[in-house]
């Protein structure tokens, strides 16, 4: 079953200590950055170790990064970020006799950089909110490739999602009122429908969204009555379907079945006459952030899903739709690894050593949120030999911000720098000024050069907001 539990592995032992170093986690360098899935690695696909014994990625040594750039740094690797957009596209080529499109689900991370690079890779941006809808047209996105999605979008960001031109995917009987009403004198709008599709994923609960009792999309039950409805308003120009069913899946069958109930749907539309011609699958595919995390291949997972679709269409006898599928942790996740300065280290004698790091859950919320697990190295010692299991602690003041329970690691001194691998997805979007701790900056790393995409923020923005009303003024 995958992941977002308790357990974990230890790391058992080599005598010689090499095996279990930082370069176990480093695939063959016979392999080149084609035939590898970034969503199988625990690193990078640049991931190297230079003669300095120091990890090196996209061609830069991580401790002149964290020298260069201040530390906690999270350092985001360009190669892997295009190779997984780039696989998700040949995919959907290979396997998908039809038109088809991939978004990047920019909750995943939403940044100026991030959404260039994949609307540059020909992927549009799949965005859930008036500030991600405002950063990736500001990126460039071209509005026929930005999806708005959202299950409480504001009146002000339903105006934002018409003026941009953007498809409005449309999540309950409210929205649907309210752009009916918004555009009953104005020109026709694109939009989705989000529906609920009652399949369940073996995933954490927090992040399940795709069985009947959930926040998200129409009742499939409402749905001839949502068709009825969109089929009296001239504006609302209902241009497909869409569902998503959870996160970090492993399995392929719930996609798979997805596909099918999806054109199930669609052929319900049909006797409403809507100019419905794409079906949208979501994201979901899983990611390798420990050892025993088997995700299948973006292309395992695309070929899948296509063959599905095709075959229930074939079924029905409808054409084949336009694809969309919107994956976001399995196109930035690998990409990223968090670099944190090692501190204080607390033993508790036969009990637990705790090493604290210069970060912890303000910068990646996952393992107190999720419990999520993680692998890391210690990017100054890659071939050290394992010396000590510690748990990887954070600084914020809450006895749960432990970034990892349990590591095996090099003997290490505060200084040495440590790399929490696989934190592209989810740890930016989901940072906070916990404890008023600024948000780490970002560096992107490409053939040896390094560009910074998000300043760090300094304790004059932490206090940009603030207002003191003049009586609390001495
Ligand atoms: C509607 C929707 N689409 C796409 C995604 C991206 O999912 P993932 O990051 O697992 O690929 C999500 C994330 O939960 C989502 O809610």
């Amino acid at each position: 079953m995958p992941t977002e539990d308790n357990s974990y592995i230890m790391l058992s032992t080599d005598p010689t200590g090499v095996q279990n170093s930082g370069h176990q986690y480093l695939s063959s360098p016979t392999n080149s950055l084609d035939n590898r899935s970034p969503n199988q690695e625990l690193l990078p696909l640049t991931a190297k170790v230079n003669s300095r014994d120091c990890l090196e990625i996209g061609g830069c040594d991580v401790t002149t990064l964290v020298e260069q750039f201040g530390s906690p740094l999270y350092i985001l690797d360009e190669a892997t970020l295009r190779t997984a957009c780039q696989q998700y596209r040949d995919a959907l080529a290979r396997y998908y006799p039809g038109e088809f499109l991939v978004l990047y689900a920019s909750k995943a991370w939403n940044c100026l950089a991030i959404c260039a690079i994949a609307a540059s890779e020909g992927l549009g941006i799949d965005v859930v909110s008036g500030g991600e809808l405002y950063t990736a047209k500001t990126a460039g996105v071209s509005a026929d490739k930005l999806y708005f999605h959202g299950n409480n979008k504001s009146i002000a960001e339903l105006d934002l999602g018409i003026e941009s031109g953007c498809t409005i995917v449309v999540d309950n009987w409210l929205e649907l009122q309210n752009l009916a009403d918004m555009t009953s004198t104005a020109k026709p709008i694109r939009i989705m429908l989000r529906t609920t599709p009652g399949i369940e994923c073996h995933t954490h609960d927090y992040i399940r969204t795709g069985h009947l009792d959930n926040k998200f999309g129409f009742d499939p039950n409402d749905l001839d009555k949502v068709f009825a409805f969109i089929s009296q308003h001239q504006t609302l120009n209902c241009i497909g379907l869409h569902a998503h069913i959870g996160s970090q899946i492993f399995e392929r069958q719930p996609h798979k079945d997805l596909a099918g109930v999806l054109v199930d749907y669609w052929s319900k539309a049909k006797s409403y006459d809507l100019p419905i011609q794409e079906l949208n699958v979501g994201g979901g595919l899983g990611i390798r952030y420990i050892e025993s995390d088997d995700p299948p291949s973006i292309d395992a997972w695309v070929k899948g899903v296509c063959e599905a679709l095709v075959a229930a269409c074939e079924e029905q006898q409808l054409p084949l739709p336009k694809l969309l599928c919107e994956p976001g942790r399995s196109i930035v996740g690998p990409a990223c690894i968090t670099a944190y300065t090692i501190g204080s280290r607390k033993i508790v004698p036969g009990i637990r050593t705790y090493l604290a790091v210069d970060g912890g859950m303000s910068d990646n919320p996952r393992p107190i949120t999720y419990q999520s697990m993680y692998r890391v190295v210690v990017a100054n010692r890659m071939s050290a030999p394992l010396k000590e299991t510690v748990t990887l602690a954070g600084k914020h003041c809450e006895s749960g911000d432990i970034l990892i329970q349990e590591t095996t690691l090099p003997q290490t001194e505060p200084g040495d720098i440590v790399t929490v691998m696989g934190t592209g997805a989810y740890n930016y979007s989901m940072a906070s000024n916990y404890n008023r701790v600024p948000r780490p900056a970002a560096v992107l790393v490409h053939k040896g050069e390094a560009h910074l995409i998000l300043e760090r923020e300094t304790y004059q923005d932490l206090i940009r907001q603030d207002r003191l009303p003049q009586r609390l003024t001495a």
